[in-house]
């Protein structure tokens, strides 16, 4: 037992239905899953990081590096559905891996899983305030500087280093908001979340069709630009470790196989709806920044709004397109703000129903019906590493955190397989188990390729995991004291 205790499938499958056993109505198709997955996946990725990856890792080559990170998030999607579709839990991973390889790993996959969810709000409200900042700026209104940028940055070490701003005061405003709005439950109507996708897509098309018309082709040569001499600074190894950055990029397509549950013949639908939205995002991101990296020298593009930026350094005018990417971005970015919080807010409620996380986060305010602790310390964490902290830093540590999550998924499925030959799965695994090693294989092959500083920062953060583990987590855990 100890930190190997594993809950039953049985008991995730009553925490998800209830003892009445109600379960869903089947009546998600391929379409409206798809549609479902590229909305809470396309964000901060393809708007912001697409452009710091050309300029410091990767050139114009930085399409090759979506293509690998599409690749490692196909197998472990197909890992995740089958656990999705049996317990359908909001812990989702977490959950997973306390089923299979019991509460020590459960908790290591929640801390990473904070890392996916928490500092995913952040970085995409910093992506934000890049929009809203530039957009304010052709209108005549200049925001200064040193309200408008982290104190820190990244110099072309990849080391802390400070910038001369004081405060990204937007990206702390966007998620005060959108915390409000996660604490009062409004949820955006399934018609909202509709139109904002199909913005999202159109906008990202226009980038890819019209700025492919306008490329400079010498922006492109070379488009592999020779390694500067060590690691993931340009050359093939920069190619690799900017898949590992932009694995951010498609982070949110898991929500797809969350919903198993819901959707009609699960077994065919979930890994065509998958597909599908893995093949759409892939195709966006590689048009775009084959689009962005032909408009403008990719070396100018390491801002936090590097479509915007492209389309100025267009040496025709595209300024009507400027003025709708920006809108959409702004619009369709605090859409990915929200579902980050609220993913957050699911896995303190499901840590702290295990009571590995104090009860309180998870508590349901009766008047609101919403987790407003959990909410309101999720918001603050949030808005202060946004405010604070610099993009290319937390995008790398929330790829590296996730891909760690989505291996442990991918070797839950093995062990599943073994413990709980007999539970019935509406959608099972192909190809098992060569799809699962391909997942564990992909995802640790993009974690190798992401700097040494990435990985201390992981440690730093699995260590404070485990100190708050031994001196909460495993003493008010209630597996282990029903045991
Ligand atoms: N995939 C999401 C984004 O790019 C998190 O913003």
């Amino acid at each position: 037992m100890g930190i190997w205790s594993r809950k039953s499938v049985a008991t995730l499958s009553e925490e998800a239905y209830g003892t009445s056993g109600v379960r869903f109505k089947r009546s998600l198709g391929v379409i409206s899953l798809t549609a479902f997955g590229v909305g809470s996946t396309v964000g901060a990725g393809i708007f912001s990081m697409t452009g710091d990856v050309a300029a410091h890792q990767a050139g114009p080559a930085v399409t090759l590096s979506f293509v690998i990170a599409s690749i490692a998030c196909f197998f472990a999607g197909l890992c995740y559905a089958e656990f999705a579709a049996m317990v359908p839990i909001s812990g989702s991973a977490y959950s997973y891996s306390y089923a299979t390889m019991g509460e020590g790993i459960a908790w290591v996959i929640g801390w990473s899983l904070m890392l996916e969810w928490l500092f995913a709000a952040s970085v995409v409200a910093i992506s934000w305030s890049g929009y809203v900042t530039a957009a304010l700026k052709d209108i005549g209104v200049v925001l200064p500087q040193a309200l408008a940028s982290s104190p820190l940055t990244l110099d072309a070490a990849g080391h802390i280093v400070r910038s001369g701003a004081l405060v990204d005061l937007p990206a702390v405003l966007v998620i005060l908001a959108c915390t409000g709005l996660c604490i009062y439950g409004t949820k955006t109507s399934a018609i909202v979340n509709n139109v904002i996708v199909v913005a999202k897509v159109c906008a990202l098309l226009a980038i890819m069709v019209v700025g492919l018309q306008h490329i400079e082709p010498a922006h492109w040569k070379p488009f592999v630009p020779t390694n500067e001499g060590s690691f993931g600074h340009f050359g093939w190894s920069g190619v690799a470790s900017g898949a590992g950055t932009l694995f951010f990029a498609y982070i949110g397509f898991d929500g797809v196989s969350t919903l198993a549950e819901e959707t009609k013949n699960p077994q065919r639908t979930l890994p065509a709806a998958l597909g599908l939205t893995l093949f759409v995002c892939t195709f966006l991101y590689v048009g775009v920044s084959l689009a962005i990296t032909g408009l403008a020298d990719y070396r100018t593009l390491g801002v936090a709004d590097p479509l915007y930026q492209a389309l100025s350094a267009s040496t025709v005018p595209l300024g009507w397109l400027k003025v709708v990417v920006g809108l959409v971005a702004i619009v369709g970015l605090v859409s990915v703000v929200l579902a980050s919080i609220i993913g957050q807010v699911r896995i303190f409620y499901s840590m702290s129903r295990d009571g590995l996380l104090p009860a309180s986060l998870g508590r349901i305010n009766p008047r609101t019906n919403t987790p407003v602790l959990g909410t309101l310390v999720t918001g603050l964490v949030a808005a202060l590493t946004a405010g604070f902290t610099p993009l290319g830093l937390l995008g790398e540590l929330i790829s590296i955190g996730t891909l760690l999550a989505f291996a442990v998924v991918c070797a839950g499925i093995l062990v599943l397989r073994r413990i709980a030959p007999d539970q019935a799965r509406p959608f099972r695994t192909p190809w098992v188990p060569f799809v699962p090693l391909a997942g564990i294989a992909t995802c640790a092959a993009l974690m190798y390729s992401l700097p040494n500083d990435t990985w201390i920062r992981l440690v730093v953060w699995l260590g404070v995991g485990a100190i708050v583990y031994y001196a909460y987590g495993r003493r008010h855990s209630k597996l282990r004291n029903a045991a």
